[in-house]
């Protein structure tokens, strides 16, 4: 049976990071909102409790129903969940009107409590939180305080519960990864078995034993999940898989021919669909980004269904669904900034099967899926791309020759991206989360080139780091790479007079435009 560590989320910004690092501690997680702890699962062998937007004191404060976990499971509390635990067994959280935020170092180390095993003296954590733990609960001890923060961890050993009010998840609390450690591997026993080899194994025996011989549809995109879906499904199921890759015309320059000889080199086969006369006729005049995102969505679903109906035996639609797109979000502001586009809306008469091998999988896990499963690196390290792809890059209404443009200027900066090595010998590509080109159509300004004025448009770059593309900073591109790309794009590209760097972060901007 394979073991498990079960996140309860109460929210918190970092919660997501919390269960990578469990993972790469080699080690299955699943990430739950706080009020679906599983009633009697034998593979869990330990929780974590998250951070939280809220106060303990909080009238919308989650709350959760500890006797279902305590004594049963070795528990981490972090942040919020040390408070809660804290608050909610006889200890006293109190709000002192002061945040702390930012580095601190442990002071006190309790050395034999069990979470601080091989902790150096003074270890830096990070904080950040509004409350402040001014006692805690009966039959709990200090573990560890920095100068400011008293109770900066505390445990019950007996009853095998360990709260910390730092974030070890974080990068800036130096030895986080070996309090996880410490609480994963040596309190709740993990085996650490989980590992790509270990999934690429398991999961094509499961595929072809769920499958059989029946026939399989998925939807390619070019993008690493689809792919890496693709190929392990061609491992498990061989010819009895096909894929449909819809090009609506705003991809990449020359992508659609690259994207399909990669998959023909893969073994894969796909059947390309040139359906670019129907978007762009779709999206003529069109220029509110909503409406946008809708009509691509629409056109898609209806061009991709009309190719899966013409293959009448299909039983199964598989998707690259990944895990961070399904963790149930608790929705704190109830928003949607954005809608996204992804395939949906199965023609219904086909009643196929929904199959998601990869929905376990964080983004940085496909990766090493797909490199275990031998394809080519340039695939496996591209960049995430917008399901309406250069469609949202372009402001203002959409056609042939703008899209041309963007194209153009996007591949100078991609491809010099990737021709720019760092000092560690890998390449600016690799060390931004994303990159990517906007054309401002609906902005003109003058120019002067040789003798003439122009009155051009402006191309804005942009290019982030990021872990999960829900929080993002602007990268810290190279002035000499930046410089280089700007030339470039001015001298090479007609219609553009002017490059401009996109330093917003997300939030309050996002990483697309549109
Ligand atoms: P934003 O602009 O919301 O983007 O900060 C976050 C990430 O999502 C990508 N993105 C999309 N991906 N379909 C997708 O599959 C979409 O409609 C879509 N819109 C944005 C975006 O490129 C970034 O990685």
């Amino acid at each position: 049976m394979q073991q498990k560590i079960i996140i309860l989320d109460f929210g918190s910004q970092t919660t997501q990071l919390i269960g990578r690092r469990v993972r790469e501690l080699d080690t299955f997680c699943e990430i739950l909102p706080y009020n679906k702890m599983p009633e009697d699962d034998p593979s869990v062998i330990g929780v974590i409790l998250s951070g939280s937007p809220y106060s303990v004191h909080d009238a919308e404060a989650f709350e959760l129903d500890l006797s279902r976990i305590l004594g049963r499971y070795p528990i981490l509390g972090i942040c919020y969940g040390a408070q809660y635990i804290s608050y909610s067994q006889g200890g006293r959280v109190e709000q002192t009107g002061t945040r702390e935020y930012g580095r601190a170092n442990l002071d006190y180390i309790d050395t034999q409590c069990a979470i601080f095993k091989g902790f150096d003296e003074h270890s830096q954590v990070w904080m950040s939180h509004g409350d402040t733990i001014t006692a805690i609960p009966q039959g709990y001890q200090l573990a560890a305080s920095t100068d400011d923060v008293k109770y900066a961890a505390f445990a019950n050993e007996q009853q095998r519960v360990w709260c910390v009010q730092f974030h070890p998840e974080v990068y800036h609390t130096l030895q986080g990864k070996q309090l996880l450690h410490n609480f994963i591997v040596d309190i709740c026993g993990s085996k650490q078995q989980w590992s790509a080899a270990s999934f690429v194994e398991s999961t094509v025996s499961e595929l072809h034993h769920q499958i059989g011989d029946d026939r399989v549809i998925l939807g390619l995109s070019g993008g690493v999940d689809s792919s890496v879906c693709a190929t392990l499904l061609h491992k498990a199921i061989g010819d009895h898989l096909t894929c449909i890759f819809v090009d609506h015309g705003m991809l990449r320059k020359n992508e659609f021919q690259k994207v399909m000889a990669a998959y023909h080199g893969l073994g894969l086969h796909v059947i390309g669909v040139d359906a670019s006369d129907k978007f762009f006729s779709d999206l003529k005049g069109v220029t509110d980004p909503e409406q946008k995102r809708k009509i691509i969505g629409r056109d898609f679903v209806e061009v991709f269904n009309a190719e899966a109906r013409k293959i009448t035996d299909a039983k199964w639609l598989a998707q690259g669904t990944i895990y961070p797109d399904r963790i149930e979000s608790l929705s704190i502001t109830g928003m949607t900034i954005k809608s996204h586009h992804n395939v949906g809306g199965l023609p219904k008469e086909m009643s196929l099967k929904l199959c998601e091998p990869l929905k376990w999988l964080f983004k940085d896990e496909v990766r090493r899926v797909g490199h275990q499963l031998g394809m080519p690196e340039r695939l496996i390290k591209r960049h995430p791309f917008p399901g309406p792809g250069l469609a949202v890059r372009i402001l203002g209404d959409i056609t042939r020759d703008k899209v041309r443009i963007l194209q153009n200027a996007d591949d100078i900066y991609i491809e010099k991206m990737h021709a720019y090595m760092m000092p560690d010998h890998t390449s600016l590509y690799d060390h931004v989360w994303q990159a990517g080109t906007v054309l401002l159509s609906t902005i003109r300004s003058v120019g002067v080139m040789g003798d003439e004025r122009t009155y051009e448009h402006p191309i804005a770059l942009r290019a982030v780091t990021s872990t999960d593309a829900m929080t993002a900073d602007w990268a810290r591109l190279p002035y000499d790479f930046l410089a280089d790309v700007s030339n470039e794009i001015i001298r090479k590209v007609k219609g553009v007079n002017r490059v401009c760097y996109d330093i917003s972060s997300k939030p309050p901007s996002t990483i697309e435009w549109e």
